[in-house]
């Protein structure tokens, strides 16, 4: 089991990594008001999504270890919205600014609950 939580663990990372990158690519364009939901955000958030709930199962069905359920929920209910806008907002030329960095900024925080909340 715990190869398996090892291996969700990397794909998580490579989500976090989609999704990052493809807002911080975006900057300077969201900066002239021409920002953009690229296919790397999508992509980066469904990863999250599935990666994060798959590892949860691993863990709770593996009993590795206890989960600390407010942290998972805290970081479910973010990437929900994070998800939420990348596919309301995939379409639109540009995107709301506001929504881009909603985007980013929740990204951030759920690193922030990810490393920071034990
Ligand atoms: C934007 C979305 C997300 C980001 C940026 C993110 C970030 C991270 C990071 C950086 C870690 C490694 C932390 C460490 O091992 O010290 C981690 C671990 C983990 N994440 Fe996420 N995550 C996201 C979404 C989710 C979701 C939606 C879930 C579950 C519903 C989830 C569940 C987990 C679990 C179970 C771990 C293993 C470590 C632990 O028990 O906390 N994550 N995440």
């Amino acid at each position: 089991m715990d190869i398996l939580r090892i291996i969700l663990v990397i794909l998580h990372f490579v989500g976090l990594a989609s999704l990052l990158g493809g807002f911080l690519v975006q900057v300077k364009a969201i900066g002239q008001g021409k920002g953009t939901v690229v296919r790397a955000m999508i992509d980066g958030a469904l990863t999250q999504l599935v990666t994060g709930l798959l590892l949860v199962a691993t863990i709770e069905i593996g009993d590795l270890y206890d989960v600390n359920n407010w942290k998972i929920a805290v970081k479910l209910l973010i990437t929900v919205v994070i998800t939420v806008l990348v596919f309301v907002y995939r379409k639109k030329v540009p995107a709301p600014s506001w929504a881009l960095w909603a985007i980013g900024g929740l990204t951030l925080a759920n690193i922030v609950v990810a490393v920071a909340w034990r």
